[in-house]
Order: structure tokens, then C-alpha cells, then sequence
């Protein structure tokens, strides 16, 4: 089976790219970085990227009068099976959707359907889940959909809440499962001889 070619789309930091990454080096990966966009031109994903020759691309509203239609086609030109949003604050277009449908998954801090949606990313998102009073919190790797978190979850990990956490020490622990989580999730589509067939759209 050839490797799984894998984009990744970002906005900020880029920890769940880096993560991704160092896992697809391994031996046996069977899957590869091929295109990292961001919509951030100081992104640090952006920087990671062209810091290990990793093709990247800046494409959004400011640069692309049709931002969707520039990331479908950059897409399409990079042959990627597999898309991967990361901390990508922009809904995906209807058009990349259409071309890569069921093939787009994303990573989000808590344990969906609690605390997604609209304005949930970052912080925010763990502050409401302290304000909840969860006791456990969590990583959700799902199908992205036309609605911000709402798409078919695939996998997920539990992260304990603990007393006097604060949106930040949470943030941390649960950040750190996701550069568990995400990678296997990944190496799992890309092991998968039944999956990849339906997730892969090229010969
Ligand atoms: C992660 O918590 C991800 O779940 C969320 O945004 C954050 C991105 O972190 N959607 P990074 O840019 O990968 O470090």
C-alpha cells in the first residue's frame, strides 16, 4: 500500500502538526506530511513547516479572493488522501468539502458533543468545561462537517479534571493527549486496508 499523503491545516502554534509529523517519521508510518496551510502568515505551523522542507502554502481571505476554492485546489495539486484541521479557526468550504467528503478530520479539546460549536477553540473551551463542573474532559478526533465540531466522532480519550485546574492546566493536559491521539488516529487510517479504500480518493 503507498503512504497515506496527508495535509494539515492550521492557524497558530502547530503542536498537533509537529506531533503528526515526528509520528509519520517513524518506521512503518505508512503515512506522510505532504502540505501544511495555514491562514495565519505568522503561524508557528507555518514556520514548522518550512523549518522541515515540508511544502506549505499561506492561503485566506487576504491573499485568495476565494480562500475555498485556493485550498481545494492546492489540495487536489498535492494529491492529499487525508485532511487534517488542527487548530484551524475557519470553517472548512463547502467546495474542499465536496471534493474531500469524509476525508477531512479535525481535533478538538473536550469530549464532543459537550463543549463544541461556535466560539469553543481554545481556552474557552476548557473554561466552560470547569465551568460545567465535568469531572473528566477529553480529545475528540471527528469527520468535519458544514457546523463547526458536529461531524461523526471517530475516536476518543478521556482527561481527568482536577481540583484547581484553571482553563490553562487543563489546556496542557489535554493538549498533550492530543498528540496521542491524533497521530494514532492517523497511523490507523493509514494501516486500515478496509477504511482507506473509502477515505481514499486517488488510485
Ligand atoms: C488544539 O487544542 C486543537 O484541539 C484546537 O486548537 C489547538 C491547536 O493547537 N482545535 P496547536 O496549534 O496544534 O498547537
Amino acid at each position: 500500500m503507498p503512504e497515506l499523503r496527508v495535509a494539515v491545516i492550521a492557524s497558530h502554534n502547530g503542536s498537533n502538526l509537529r506531533a503528526l509529523h515526528q509520528a509519520s517519521l517513524v518506521a512503518n508510518a505508512r503515512f506522510c506530511i505532504v502540505l501544511v496551510i495555514s491562514n495565519n502568515s505568522d503561524s508557528g505551523a507555518l514556520r514548522y513547516a518550512r523549518d522541515n522542507r515540508i511544502p506549505a502554502r499561506h492561503l485566506s481571505g487576504c491573499t485568495h479572493d476565494d480562500p475555498d476554492e485556493a485550498i481545494r485546489a492546492a489540495l487536489v495539486e498535492h494529491a492529499v488522501d487525508l485532511v487534517v484541521t488542527a487548530g484551524y479557526l475557519k470553517k472548512i468550504g463547502p467546495r474542499t468539502r465536496s471534493e474531500f467528503a469524509a476525508r477531512i478530520i479535525n481535533v478538538h479539546p473536550a469530549l464532543l458533543p459537550r463543549h463544541g460549536g461556535p466560539g469553543m477553540y481554545g481556552r474557552h473551551v476548557h473554561q466552560a468545561v470547569l465551568e460545567s463542573g465535568d469531572l473528566v474532559s477529553g480529545v475528540s478526533v471527528h469527520h468535519v462537517s458544514g457546523e463547526y465540531d458536529a461531524g461523526q466522532v471517530i475516536a476518543q480519550v478521556e482527561v481527568p479534571v482536577r481540583s484547581g485546574d484553571t482553563a490553562e492546566t487543563l489546556g496542557a493536559r489535554v493538549l498533550e493527549a492530543e498528540h496521542t491521539l491524533l497521530p494514532d488516529v492517523v497511523r490507523q487510517i493509514a494501516h486500515d486496508s478496509t477504511a482507506r479504500p473509502a477515505i481514499r480518493a486517488h488510485p
